[in-house]
């Protein structure tokens, strides 16, 4: 049986809205070609993104209802930190809004200008706030890391190699600590193996260079860990988690992902003196050191949705519904990028859309296409996101990855809705060669792919 049935019944429905192609044709039109233009109560199914698109259980909610909203000292405070100390075990808990704070507070404390950070690959938000704080980001993922067609079951891994260059190349004291992406979501939502951790781990001690972990997405890289990793096939995921964590000194959350919440985040250390500086900072910009940004009843939320993540039912299915999407399009010669990632199936628009070149934005296209095709919404991580201009020559930059993603929101989605993507998918691929390019007519400075208007291009 390729997938499991749901590990849950339905209490609360949202009705979602069927619209008419001619009725579509219009919204991205007047959306300029833009997903993120689209006003949502007119997308059928949603895989823009995993993050803080979870569907809460009952007994979330239920924690929702006996949130402390003292200013000071909330009760749910306490039972993050402790389910927090727990699964991960560090010792100071920062709560934060949503994991970039996490991020901003961790290299505001630990950063000197031209400090260097290496990742297996870094996620926009991490880079940037690296950058914001003068630091320089380095992707460090193995190199089959960024080829979409090789199948290699941890394929978010650390390249060693790399990372002993850079060390050596700059020095530890430019190096104050190195991070790792469980799984590497700019990656294609690849896991990283418990011995790609453990050596990274027993390199850095050699430097006493620290490791964070970006754990949105740790549960999922778990599960992976213990379906294909030897010796972990026993172990409960807890255990798995706990032990993932040991090899390192701290983590940026998003609870948005696996803390199935819609809201939140938090920074976890172990380093006393840092833990003070972040928190000073804390206290400037989200909140006391209890509540960081979130309500009480948030607090509750995320921490009983760290403790579902961990189920084995759960994650099965969870791995297994995204598995079963890249399935049915593998078996429809849709081209993706393998193996199937975590969180989210691939689509290779470079190959889908082979006759649109790279300056004509395919991935976008094919973004535009399946929302007016099909009223499905999902993001272009290609020649949009990533492409600019060359600051000395001038010239057009392109990436080397043209994907399209397409996010699964957990616990949202039925098996019908998903066969429903599929299909869709492998009827747009059947016609592919009449969709066309697109061209920019509008572009902001910064991170243009969320405002940029385009238009199709006719020839
Ligand atoms: N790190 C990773 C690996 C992420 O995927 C994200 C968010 C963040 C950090 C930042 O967390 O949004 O709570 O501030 N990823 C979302 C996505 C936005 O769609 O992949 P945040």
């Amino acid at each position: 049986m390729l997938f499991p049935a749901e590990p849950f019944k339905i209490k609360v429905v949202e009705a979602i809205q069927k619209t008419s192609f001619e009725e579509r044709d219009r919204l991205i039109r007047q959306a300029g070609y833009n997903v993120f233009m689209l006003p949502a109560e007119k997308i059928y199914i949603d895989l823009l993104t995993d993050s803080g698109t979870s569907a809460m259980s009952d007994n979330q909610w239920a924690g929702m209802m006996i949130g402390d909203e003292s200013y000071a000292g909330s009760r749910n405070y306490f039972r993050l930190e402790e389910t927090v100390r727990d699964i991960f075990g560090y010792q100071y808990i920062i709560p934060t809004h949503q994991g970039r704070m996490a991020e901003n507070l961790l290299f505001n404390a630990m950063l000197k200008p031209g400090d260097i950070v290496p990742n297996n690959i870094h996620f926009d938000t991490t880079r940037a706030n690296i950058e914001y704080n003068k630091g320089i980001a380095l992707d460090l993922v193995i190199d089959e890391g960024f080829d979409p067609d090789t199948e290699l079951p941890f394929k978010g891994n650390m390249d060693l190699r790399k990372l002993v260059r850079v060390i050596d190349q700059h020095g530890p004291q430019k190096i104050p600590l190195v991070m790792i992406t469980i799984t590497n979501n700019s990656g294609g939502g690849q896991p990283v193996s418990m011995e790609n951790i453990r050596q990274t781990r027993v390199l850095l001690q050699k430097y006493n260079i620290p490791l964070i972990f970006d754990a949105c997405r740790f549960a999922e890289n778990c599960y992976f860990i213990k379906e294909g990793e030897h010796g972990y096939h026993n172990k409960s995921l807890k255990e798995i988690a706990r032990e993932l964590f040991s090899h390192g000194d701290g983590c940026t959350m998003s609870a948005k992902k696996d803390g199935l919440a819609n809201i939140g985040g938090f920074l976890a250390l172990n380093d006393p003196q840092i833990a003070e500086k972040a928190t000073n900072l804390l206290i400037i910009v989200e909140g006391f050191p209890t509540y960081g940004g979130l309500a009480g009843r948030d607090l509750e939320a995320i921490s009983r949705g760290l403790q579902e993540v961990l189920n084995e039912d759960y994650l099965h299915y969870r791995i297994s519904q995204v598995r079963y999407l890249g399935q049915l399009l593998l078996e429809g010669q849709v081209p993706i990028l393998r193996p199937i990632g975590g969180h989210a199936v691939y689509l290779n628009a470079k190959a889908f859309l082979p006759h649109i070149p790279k300056s004509q934005f395919p991935g976008q296209a094919l973004a535009a296409e399946l929302y007016r095709s099909a009223g499905i919404r999902s993001v272009e991580i290609g020649s949009l996101m990533f492409g600019h201009k060359d600051r000395e020559t001038g010239e057009d930059v392109f990436p080397e990855l043209e994907l399209v993603r397409l996010a699964i929101p957990r616990r949202v989605y039925t098996t019908m809705h998903i066969n429903y993507v599929a299909e869709s998918l492998i009827e747009i691929y059947k016609k592919r060669y009449q969709i066309k390019g697109l061209k920019l007519v509008y572009e902001a400075p910064f991170l243009r792919h969320f405002t940029a208007r385009l238009e199709e291009v006719d020839s």
